[in-house]
């Protein structure tokens, strides 16, 4: 099996050398139009293309208005706080996720409370939520608090795992119940749809990254996409050092964050954009052909649920058991094949040890079995 999957993987990406788990694909388009850029001097915080870039998110993914910034962390960030959430407060999240999103509960100094995900979309799984709320919850004058640590809790911040889109109706339904208020990240999901909509606009919010890794890069840089005006005006201004709008004054009305998205970024972010329908198709195919070897081979590849559409960011190969996902990745790697197991969940970081938690076997059942596997858009394509 592991050298029918070595050798798979070798024709797929046409090399016996190294292969990435995801690189970027830039092509001449890109380069013009960052040296474009280049020559315009507009390359930091000042510069049309921000406008432009969130512009074009905004037809892409259907959302009302967008917010650049820096990376999808501080997109995480200004979210939460946005949403509500202060010191001392709760966030739900699940545990099976990227660290960054506890990092940007932790930077609202609250604290996360650790949901289980579905072993169906590797995102929260709405029984979990559910179950926790009523369980441990009360509405006080319209405020959900925890009865076990009297905090009030805010937002629920649930993942779409690797692209593929969590039960973000039903999340919304129990949030709604709750006056809690939720929070898409959507970090990994561009391109991704649940029903007819895009990952990270039904919620009060969504966060997009745009890291190196992810399936359009602006070399660095996130967004957080919302239907709400208000909130938006709000991470715009928060997130751009509060200054008041005036033609030389350096006059700001609030403590605030230098997040904005630099033009250069933006450019880059832009022409990647414009070829998104590409890469998706790319990495359909990729996934088609990974799901084929699957079948013909007794492997599981991860799929898209029914009501949904994912942009496959990254294969996922579920394995039998540890042992079995342990010996792929050692002769994968073994072989210069970059595969990888999925992030330590968040409740076993020493640092989130503490925090609340739920029942977690789907959590740690995944955590022992998923392999991402190479995923990037082949260069001759
Ligand atoms: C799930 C998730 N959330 C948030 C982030 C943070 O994005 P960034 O790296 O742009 O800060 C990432 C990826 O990097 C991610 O995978």
């Amino acid at each position: 099996m592991y050298k029918k999957l070595i050798s798979f993987i070798q024709d797929l990406y046409n090399t016996k050398g190294s292969i990435p788990l995801h690189q970027p694909h830039f092509d001449d388009k890109d380069k013009e139009q960052i040296i474009s850029t280049i020559d315009s001097t507009f390359v930091s915080s000042a510069g049309p293309l921000v406008g432009e870039f969130e512009e074009e998110i905004c037809n892409f993914t259907g959302s009302k208005f967008a917010v650049a910034v820096v990376n999808g962390t501080s997109a995480l960030h200004v979210a939460l706080e946005l949403s509500g959430v202060e010191l001392g407060d709760e966030v739900l999240t699940q545990s099976l996720t990227f660290v960054a999103s506890t990092n940007a509960i932790n930077q609202c100094r609250a604290h996360p409370v650790f949901i289980d995900v579905s072993k169906e979309t590797l995102g929260m799984c709405p029984i979990s939520l559910q179950t926790f709320l009523y369980e441990n919850c009360e509405l006080r004058d319209g405020l959900c608090f925890n009865k076990k640590t009297n905090r009030a809790i805010k937002a629920c911040l649930p993942m779409h795992t690797f692209g593929f889109p969590c039960e973000t109706r039903k999340l919304e339904t129990i949030c709604n119940e709750f006056n809690i208020k939720l929070v898409e990240d959507s970090a990994e999901s561009l391109g991704s749809f649940y029903d007819e909509s895009h990952t990270g606009t039904i919620g009060e919010c969504g966060v997009l990254s745009f890291n190196g890794n992810k399936i359009i890069t602006a070399g660095a840089g996130g967004m957080i996409i919302t239907n709400d005006e208000q909130f938006a005006l709000k991470a715009k201004h928060i997130t751009t050092t509060a200054k008041v709008n005036h033609r030389w004054n350096f006059d700001h009305d609030m403590p605030a964050y230098n997040y904005r998205m630099p033009n250069l970024n933006a450019s880059l972010g832009l022409s990647q954009l414009k070829k998104i329908k590409f890469y998706l198709e790319q990495k359909r195919k990729i996934a088609e052909r990974y799901k084929n070897w699957a079948q013909n081979n007794g492997s599981t590849l991860f799929w898209e649920q029914k009501n949904t559409k994912c942009n496959f960011w990254l294969n996922t190969l579920i394995a039998e058991n540890k042992e079995e996902r342990d010996l792929i990745l050692k002769k994968t790697n073994d072989a210069l094949i970059m595969t990888r197991p999925v992030w330590i969940p968040m409740h076993k970081l020493p640092f989130n040890t503490l925090h609340q938690k739920v029942n977690l076997d789907n959590t740690m059942w995944l955590a022992d079995r998923i392999v991402n596997l190479p995923s990037s858009v082949p260069d001759n394509d």
